[in-house]
Parts: C-alpha cells; sequence; structure tokens
C-alpha cells in the first residue's frame, strides 16, 4: 500500500571546488543518493540537488596559482565532480555552484532580512595581516613556533606537537604560509550574525527530533559553553559575493554554501514548473532533509536553521550526519595508497561493489565506517555473486534453451514467494530509517532462502528427465521470481545492476509496489553476466595507483592540500647562507622517552669532543632502544631553544610523511661522531 505521496527535497554536502572527490566523499554522496532512490521507488516526489562550494580563499590562491581565473577554475573542477558522480550513479536531479545568481540573490535577500531585524553586528577586530600579499590571513595561513612548547611551524590555531589551541596572535615568529613574508595586526571592521538572539528557538528546535540523538547530546556542550556570535564578513581580496552596501566586504564562504542548497533548487524551479515558494516559504508542507558529516554539525544544525528562521524561510526537517570513513582501520594515507579518489577507483573496479559495501555497513548513527579491503572482496563476492546473481545465471540458461525463454504460468512455491514478498516492509522500514546494513541482511537472509530452494529442487537433476519439463520450467520461473524481488530490493543500492536485469527480464522499470506482482508466462531476453566478480589484482591496482597519484601529484598539487602548500618553500638563501648551517656526524648515546610528551624522545648525542641533549619529535617511528648507539646528522650551530621540556641544543634531521614513516638521516660507513657532513 502506497502511503500519502511525499514532497522531499534532498541534499548532500556541497563539494569545495578546488579538490577532487574521493572514497570518502562518496559515504555520503552514496548514502544519500540509495535514500533518494528509495523514495522516488516508493513513488513520492523526490528532489535531489547539490553544488560546488565555490567561494573562499583557498580557491582564490589556487586559481592564481595556476595563473587562471577563479571562475575557470570552478568551471573545470564542476566537470570533474559531475563526472565522477555519473559514473558512480550519484545521480541529482540538480548540480549548480554557489557562485551562481541565484546564490548571490538569495544570500543578499537572507542577509538583508537578518539585518533589518537587528540580527548583524558589526564591530573591528585585530586579525593577522600579510603585507606583501596585502590580504588578511585565515588561521591555517599563518605559520609559527607554538607560544606553549615551542615546536616550530604549526598552524595558526594549535599546535600538532602539544595540542594547544590559541590564536594565531599568541604564535611565534608567525610568517605567511603564502609570501613567507611575516604577518601584522591590522584592524578591519567585521560583520557578525548574532546567534544568541536564537538561542531559545534553536534549544526547542534541536529537541524537537530533527537530530539524531548523538548530534542533540553534542549540542548541549555548545549551548552550555554558550552561543557565539558568527563572524560572517571576510575582506577583499576574497573570492566569493560581496555584501550588501558594504563595500570591499564579503560573505564568509560558510555564511553562502548552505544557502547554495537553495540555490541550487532555485535554478532547478526556475527550469522547471516547480515553485520555489511553495517549497521553500516557512509555511511550507513539503521536507527538506540535509545529509552531511559529523564535522559540519556545528552550521547545519545551529547556523543554518537560525538563519533561516530569521529570513522567513523554512527550516529542515531533519539534518542526517554520518561519520567517517576508514580504510583498513586507518584514516586514509596517501603513503599507503588508501586516499583513493573516485576516479582511481573507477579505473579499476565496477562501482556497485562499491555501493554495496558501503551500504552493507552504513547505519542510521554517526559512527566511523571502515572499508577493508580484504572484507570488500570477500563481501561483494559471497553476497552479489555468490548468493544474488548466480540465481540468475543457473535458471535462466534453461528457460532460454528448452522454454525459448517463456517463464510457466504459476509460482512453484507460493509460500515462499509469499515471504519474499511479505519482507518487503521490513526493508522499506530500514531504508527509511537509512538503516542499509539492516536492509542488506534481510536481503541476503531472502538470497540464502531463493538459494536453498534452488539446491532443493536442483533443476540440473531434473533436467535430465525429458519427463518433468513443466516442474524445470516452474523450477527455474520460481528462481527468476526470486532473482527479481532480490534485484527489486537492492535496486535503490544498485540501479546499474537493476537496469541491466530489467533488460534482461523484459519489464518496465521496477517501483517498490510491484513487488507483490509475480512474472508469470512472460518472455525473457538472452541471460548476459550481470556482474563480475571482484578481482584481488585489480584492488591491488587501484592502490598501487593511489600511491603513483601521489608520486605525480606532489609538484602540481593544489595550493593548501598538498605538503607544498602546508609547507610553502621559503625565501631563496644564499649559497653563503647555507654553508653557515654545521652539519655533523653525531651518535646517539641515549634516547629516553619524556613524561608526558606525545611524540618527542629526548636524544644525547655526543660530538666526540662534546654531548648535546636534543628534543626530537620522532617518538612515533623510533623506540629509544633502537636508537642507541647509531649514527645521525645533527644541526650543530643552531641557537639553543627552550622548549618545554627543557633546553634542546640543536636538531637531528629526519625525513619522511610523518607517523611511523619518519627515518633520521644514518650517515655512510667510516662516519665518525663530530665529522663535518659533506
Ligand atoms: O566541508 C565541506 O566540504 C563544505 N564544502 C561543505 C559545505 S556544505 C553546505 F553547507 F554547503
Ligand atoms: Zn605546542
Amino acid at each position: 500500500m502506497q502511503d500519502k505521496q511525499r514532497q522531499i527535497l534532498v541534499t548532500s554536502a556541497l563539494p569545495y571546488a578546488n579538490g577532487s572527490i574521493h572514497i570518502g566523499h562518496l559515504v555520503e554522496y552514496i548514502q544519500t543518493d540509495i535514500w533518494v532512490r528509495f523514495q522516488k521507488m516508493q513513488g513520492h516526489t523526490c528532489y535531489y540537488v547539490c553544488a560546488d562550494d565555490a567561494h573562499g580563499t583557498p580557491i582564490m590562491l589556487r586559481a592564481q596559482k595556476e595563473s587562471i581565473s577563479p571562475e575557470a577554475l570552478i568551471e573545470r573542477i564542476s566537470e570533474e565532480h559531475q563526472a565522477d558522480f555519473k559514473d558512480f550513479s550519484v545521480t541529482f536531479d540538480n548540480f549548480h555552484s554557489t557562485h551562481s545568481d541565484e546564490n548571490q540573490w538569495l544570500a543578499n535577500t537572507i542577509y538583508e532580512e537578518l539585518n533589518k531585524k537587528g540580527h548583524i553586528n558589526k564591530r573591528t577586530i585585530k586579525q593577522a595581516y600579510d603585507p606583501e600579499k596585502e590580504m588578511f590571513l585565515p588561521d591555517r595561513f599563518i605559520r609559527g613556533e607554538c607560544p606553549k612548547c615551542g615546536s616550530s611551524d604549526q598552524y595558526g590555531d594549535s599546535c600538532e606537537s602539544c595540542g594547544a589551541t590559541y590564536n594565531p596572535t599568541d604564535l611565534k615568529n608567525p610568517v605567511s604560509a603564502i609570501s613567507g613574508s611575516t604577518p601584522i595586526e591590522k584592524e578591519s571592521e567585521h560583520y557578525f550574525f548574532k546567534l544568541g538572539d536564537f538561542e531559545d528557538k534553536l534549544h526547542k528546535w534541536t529537541r524537537a527530533g530533527h537530530l539524531q540523538a548523538e548530534v542533540t547530546n553534542k549540542l548541549d556542550e555548545w549551548f552550555e559553553a554558550g552561543l557565539q556570535e558568527w563572524d560572517i564578513s571576510r575582506d577583499k581580496p576574497y573570492f566569493g559575493f560581496e555584501i550588501p552596501n558594504a563595500p570591499g566586504k564579503y560573505f564568509y564562504v560558510w555564511l553562502d554554501a548552505p544557502i547554495g542548497y537553495l540555490a541550487s533548487f532555485k535554478n532547478l524551479c526556475d527550469k522547471t514548473e516547480l515553485n520555489f515558494d511553495e517549497w521553500c516559504s516557512a509555511d511550507s508542507d513539503t521536507e527538506m532533509y540535509h545529509f552531511i558529516g559529523k564535522d559540519i554539525i556545528y552550521f547545519h544544525a545551529l547556523f543554518w536553521p537560525a538563519m533561516l528562521e530569521g529570513s522567513g524561510f523554512r527550516t529542515p526537517s531533519a539534518i542526517y550526519a554520518h561519520g567517517f570513513l576508514t580504510v583498513d582501520g586507518q584514516k586514509m594515507s596517501k603513503s599507503r595508497g588508501t586516499f583513493i579518489t573516485a576516479r582511481t577507483y573507477l579505473n579499476h573496479l565496477n562501482h556497485e561493489y562499491l555501493r554495496y559495501y558501503f551500504a552493507a555497513k552504513l547505519g542510521s548513527g554517526v559512527d566511523d565506517i571502515d572499508l577493508n579491503l580484504e572484507d570488500f572482496t570477500a563481501r561483494v563476492n559471497s553476497d552479489l555473486i555468490g548468493k544474488v546473481v548466480n540465481i540468475a545465471s543457473r535458471c535462466s540458461g534453461f528457460i532460454k534453451k528448452r522454454f525459448a525463454g517463456k517463464l510457466s504460468a504459476y509460482i512453484h512455491d507460493e509460500t515462499l514467494f509469499k515471504i519474499m514478498v511479505d519482507t518487503n516492509k521490513d526493508i522499506a522500514n530500514a531504508y527509511e530509517a537509512r538503516e542499509y546494513s539492516k536492509a542488506m541482511r534481510e536481503i541476503m537472509a531472502l538470497a540464502d532462502k531463493a538459494n536453498q530452494y534452488i539446491d532443493g529442487h536442483k533443476p540440473w537433476v531434473i533436467a535430465k528427465e525429458e519427463v518433468r519439463d513443466e516442474e524445470l520450467q516452474a523450477v527455474c520461473t520460481m528462481g527468476i521470481n526470486c532473482f527479481r524481488l532480490l534485484i527489486l530490493y537492492l535496486k535503490p543500492v544498485l540501479p546499474a545492476l537493476a537496469a541491466n536485469t530489467e533488460d534482461f527480464l523484459n519489464i518496465t522499470p521496477m517501483q517498490w509496489q510491484d513487488a507483490a506482482l509475480p512474472l508469470t508466462d512472460h518472455q525473457i531476453n538472452k541471460y548476459k553476466p550481470l556482474m563480475t566478480r571482484v578481482e584481488k589484482d585489480h584492488v591491488d591496482a587501484m592502490v598501487k595507483e593511489s600511491k603513483e597519484d601521489l608520486n605525480l601529484n606532489e609538484t602540481k598539487q593544489e595550493i593548501l592540500t598538498g605538503p607544498l602548500a602546508d609547507d610553502p618553500i621559503a625565501d631563496e638563501i644564499s649559497f653563503e647562507d647555507f654553508m653557515k648551517i654545521d652539519l655533523r656526524i653525531a651518535k646517539i648515546v641515549k634516547a629516553e622517552h619524556i613524561e608526558g610528551a606525545d611524540k618527542l624522545l629526548q636524544l644525547t648525542l655526543s660530538l666526540g669532543d662534546e654531548t648535546r641533549k636534543v628534543f626530537a619529535g620522532i617518538k612515533s617511528a623510533y623506540a629509544p632502544e633502537d636508537l642507541e648507539g647509531k649514527l645521525t646528522v645533527m644541526v650543530a650551530n643552531l641557537a639553543p631553544r627552550k622548549m618545554r621540556f627543557g633546553l634542546s641544543e640543536g636538531m637531528v634531521l629526519a625525513a619522511g610523511p610523518g607517523g611511523k614513516d619518519l627515518f633520521i638521516l644514518h650517515p655512510a660507513k667510516g662516519a665518525e661522531p663530530g665529522m663535518k657532513v659533506k
């Protein structure tokens, strides 16, 4: 029975227009796409919209680095993103850009409305400014020494060495990551959204069933800390929209990003007969859902509903947050080859394997999910090939050869058929609740039943006795009916497999309500293999290509996503300057843990005639006992530095991406402590 027809608008978070889509992003797009396809199969009106998140400093700088306009950059990335989505069967009803007329109009409208109602404040603040580049510096673009522990080369907001958080103005010896110059402090007037004005409303809204329980709990901590005013302006130069009546001031990227959801939908409305106001005005009785990652809850569950409420638009029906993706139990890593882009995956594997695997792992909560590559191979092969597709290949041959492709006129096992049909409700409930792993378990349990039926009736044995032709046709017809139902239930997850199955079965696109209809007395087409097994070689090749990508891309890495971006090459120095650095062979006579230090070891180094105590951030890669007695290279004439744990009298050289993969330099044989490094 069909529920009342619903009108549903769905979004996924907007990807930044300066980087490629990777498998971490795909968790969300696949999760959302499955939900949308399920709603559409139910016969509801459902629109799935998205856009590129095109504004902000990183995009502006990357375009400069490539010597192209930001418009040209976001155009190119948009094409790349859309090709990736299409090839993963992530099917938007509209894909737009936050750098669009619709978004500018909506951002201005919302801002002006908030301003009119007194929800905008102006105040002058001090910020780090790059005098050479003539721009204010976001926190991540300032590097310097941690004000707490003295570690060098830390970001402007937190120290990776001791974990301290601070203001960029507290950093010692700060440098601009863009130009290398020393930032100065400069005042500027900023615009603020008074989030606190909405405290009561938000408090109620966050408890009214719009959020997952664990998200509401997290928000409680923020309510307790008090809702701060939100800085929504940035000074020029900035790639974004200028704030009305505020020359040189731009909307901060995060102000117009969520508005981009509505802008994309407005763009769709303008292209079709849809009425934007009917969907988006405060009294709309349509539904609106945002799928997001758990890292951007603050923006979506506090700022966004407050902005909408304050400007007279509808608020979201719900926000659905998900967790992060790990690969083989660890954060995706470029050096391990597990930072896999959508395109690299597609170069080696069928996109529906990943759609199925994610579905088999996803629940409705915010827990992280793991892509274990061995489990991925085993699971897809066992479930999709072994349990589902095999049913079709086992039954279709007899139907084609012995009955000219015609299915029998009746259902052989009514009881099994009824079980398979009736389970549709549980499966539908699981999809609706985003409990996809439960839905996949239910479907695979039905697949087990179907296989038991076929194994019990053994069509390959019946086929040997001509007198049992009718039974053979009926058993194979039953198998094909089971297969059809399994594919119908899997259709939100595996749309390409479902479309090929519809061709093979010679049927129109399946809707959920078709579940109860048996396929009898019907002509099917010749079976063509619907899906092949995952080959380990292909998985290995994908990982290998991801590692190669790392090497290839290193020099052309986009600004702010690669090592060069995080650590821009410093100003050129003269040969004379270089010669000032006195590199010496040093013997590690003692290596010790330091109480309270996560990353540092204390090394006692012998230079032959003298010893030095040095702190080195190599604890993740070396145990003290591995180091004692070894030779390494140190900067011997570095001025002693006072650090949190004492005085460091020099520095040892190490290289590598970090973590376990960090290597101190070992000099060649014949080296002696104190020798100059040549
Ligand atoms: O975190 C991100 O990748 C943002 N680009 C998401 C924006 S979602 C929405 F608010 F636009
Ligand atoms: Zn520190």
